[in-house]
């Protein structure tokens, strides 16, 4: 069977897929009547109608993008990352490899595919909202899935309070986790820990659809060297697009010093 890495924000995507059935609607609605009027009010409600279009669009596209994304995207840029992290320090395979905010597996299997004797730990809160059914189990059977599962452990911690020593990994991944942290103090507490927790010379892979500046201040005065950023695919790019710049599917590749 293939690995199911699940639908990332179940409930916004409903909410984008709502909105677009809502949009859809009122088009309808609004051309209809339109055409059976005359005058301001056919004139206002072709308006109504294009706006309501324009959103629905806009609902339908955001909800396709997120399944796409889900589906598929994310492990082509899985892949691309993990070529990233190999170009900054080229991987023997005996490396312990961090993958923070887990969820089903997608960064640590990926990883563990890449390793022989080495080994892929995934950490997370199992928040259900942030991505549907992840849990221990789903991502140890995506990791059976994909023929890794010797080379596999998964854990319950917070990314603000990894449950690890100092310097205890070679390389550390987190991908679409950190932005689910409201406050911005604590989003630096947990990029923070993925320092602490990273070997010096190890790098560190942090992937986000926002607040990529406030990564790159932090990686830089914490004397991150060789910071790359992946700027993504086209996908990439229409959606920050789209979305004014607010949510744009980006990577941080650099390594401790
Ligand atoms: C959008 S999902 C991404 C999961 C996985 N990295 C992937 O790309 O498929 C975000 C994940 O971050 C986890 N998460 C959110 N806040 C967290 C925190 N403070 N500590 C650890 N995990 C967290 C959620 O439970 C969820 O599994």
């Amino acid at each position: 069977m293939k690995p199911d890495y699940g639908i990332d924000a179940p409930g916004v995507r409903r909410g984008m897929f709502s909105a677009g059935i809502v949009g859809a609607a009122i088009l309808i609605v609004a051309l209809t009547t339109a055409g059976n009027t005359s005058g301001a009010l056919s004139t206002g409600l072709t308006v109504i109608a294009m706006l309501a279009g324009v959103a629905g669009a806009y609902g339908f596209g955001m909800a396709a993008y997120m399944t796409y994304g889900s589906r598929v995207g994310k492990q082509r840029t899985r892949e691309r990352l993990l070529d990233l992290a190999n170009q900054i320090a080229p991987w023997t395979g005996d490396e312990n490899v961090l993958d923070v905010g887990c969820g089903r597996g997608l960064m640590m299997v990926g990883a563990a595919r890449r390793l022989t004797t080495g080994k892929a730990v995934g950490v997370d809160l199992w928040h259900a909202e942030d991505q549907a059914d992840n849990s221990p189990d789903a991502a140890l059977e995506n990791a059976r899935r994909e023929g890794v599962q010797d080379r596999v452990s998964v854990e319950t911690g917070d990314a603000r309070v990894l449950p690890f020593g100092d310097a205890s990994f070679d390389v550390v991944l987190s991908h679409w986790v950190v932005h689910n942290i409201a406050e911005a103090a604590d989003r630096s507490r947990a990029v923070d820990e993925m320092l602490r927790v990273l070997k010096p010379g190890g790098v560190i892979v942090l992937a986000d659809i926002a607040h990529q500046a406030e990564y790159q201040q932090q990686l830089t005065a914490r004397g991150v060297a060789d910071v790359r950023t992946y700027t993504g695919g086209w996908e990439s790019r229409i959606i920050g697009a789209l979305s004014g710049g607010s949510f744009r599917p980006q990577a941080l590749v650099g390594r401790r010093t």
